[in-house]
């Protein structure tokens, strides 16, 4: 087995900017009410001619230069997304666009772990020899799909993308993970198809639609990422064969600052490790932990040889956490 390196990240730029203020001439809310129990001030939202495809071709094109990579390089793309332009997928369209002729391409849908998942699966390549280079995107447009009447979760979204280039090593710099799934809470966070029976002929109905808009119960979703995140970052660790404290910098799916403080808490990290960017972006899904990771490693603040944890939690429901050591 080989080992798996993380060599270069990217983020699209998103615009416009909606903040607290604007959106409480929207729905009944303030500003005070969304810092307070959130910690976003704003969040960035795309254009109506700019789709999922457009930020993941951005996003896979930053991280390819900070890797020293061309596109021909690249022999994997995984998209992790749950707003593909296309149900059919998006990740071929990003493909030829980022003009990666020799990569193959598929969507990967996990949610908010939608990232997390991806690596994974992308270190399994990697490890086997079967590819050599692959770039993991995380990029969503929940903005579709909130219903912006309804103050609970509006407020909460915006859209993003960011990615990271994964390559081939002698050592291994992927340390340790853990994925989990706890289907039995779907309920609490979903985004589901709504069919009307149409039929067809005789004892044949099919059913056509659309999807309803993103429910959520909030409550429960916060008991659960408060739980269960330190518990999968805990096994991740161990299996890595370390401990929190080892750890320079936590890069979690950026949700809510009470969650990211609460996780925080729980594992006795202290403020300044547990990365955040929520105030400017709110919560853009799979696009959340490759966005605030490339901020951090741009700003200087990841270095080579730093020990990272990447934690996703989300929609499934599902969660995931990884170790690695950054360069
Ligand atoms: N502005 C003003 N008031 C609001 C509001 C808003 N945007 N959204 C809800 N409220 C109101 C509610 O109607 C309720 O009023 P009521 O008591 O008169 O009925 C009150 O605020 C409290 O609502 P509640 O849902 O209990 O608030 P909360 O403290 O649980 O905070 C969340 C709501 C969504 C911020 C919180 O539950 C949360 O962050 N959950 C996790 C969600 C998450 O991270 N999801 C994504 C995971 S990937």
């Amino acid at each position: 087995m080989l080992g798996v390196r993380l060599t270069g990240t990217g983020r699209a730029e998103v615009s416009p900017r909606l903040d607290n203020h604007q959106l409480s001439q929207l729905v009944d809310t303030s500003d005070e009410w969304i810092v307070t129990r959130t910690g976003i001030r704003a969040r960035r939202l795309v254009s109506a001619e700019q789709g999922v495809t457009d930020l993941a071709v951005q996003a896979a094109q930053n991280a390819l230069a900070a890797a020293g990579l061309t596109p021909f390089e690249v022999e994997l793309i995984i998209l992790a997304t749950s707003t593909p332009d296309d149900l059919f997928g998006s990740a071929s369209l990003v493909q030829d666009r980022l003009g990666a002729k020799r990569a193959v391409a598929f969507d990967l849908t996990a949610a908010c772990s939608g990232f997390v998942f991806g690596v994974v699966t992308a270190a399994q390549f990697l490890k086997t020899g079967a590819y050599r280079r692959a770039v993991v995107i995380g990029a969503d447009v929940l903005s579709r799909w909130v219903d912006w009447q309804d103050r609970r979760t509006c407020v909460l979204f915006g859209d993003g993308a960011g990615a990271v280039v994964l390559e081939a090593s002698a050592q291994d710099r992927l340390l340790g993970f853990e994925l989990q799934n706890d289907g039995s809470q779907n309920a609490c966070l979903t985004l589901a198809y709504q069919g009307q029976p149409r039929p067809l002929i005789d004892d044949v109905t099919v059913t056509l639609g659309a999807y309803q808009f993103i429910a959520m119960n909030g409550q429960e979703v916060y008991k659960f990422a408060v739980k269960r995140v330190p518990e999968v970052i805990e096994k991740a660790l161990f299996r890595a064969g370390l401990t929190s404290d080892q750890v320079d910098y936590f890069v979690l799916h950026q949700a809510n600052q009470r969650i990211l403080d609460a996780v925080a808490a729980k594992l006795a990290v202290p403020p300044e490790r547990m990365l955040s960017n929520l105030d400017r972006y709110g919560n853009t899904s799979a696009a959340s932990i490759p966005i605030v990771l490339d901020e951090a490693v741009r700003s200087g603040h990841i270095q080579a040889g730093h020990t990272l944890v990447l934690a996703g939690f989300g929609a499934g429901l599902t969660l995931g956490a990884l170790v690695c050591r950054w360069g």
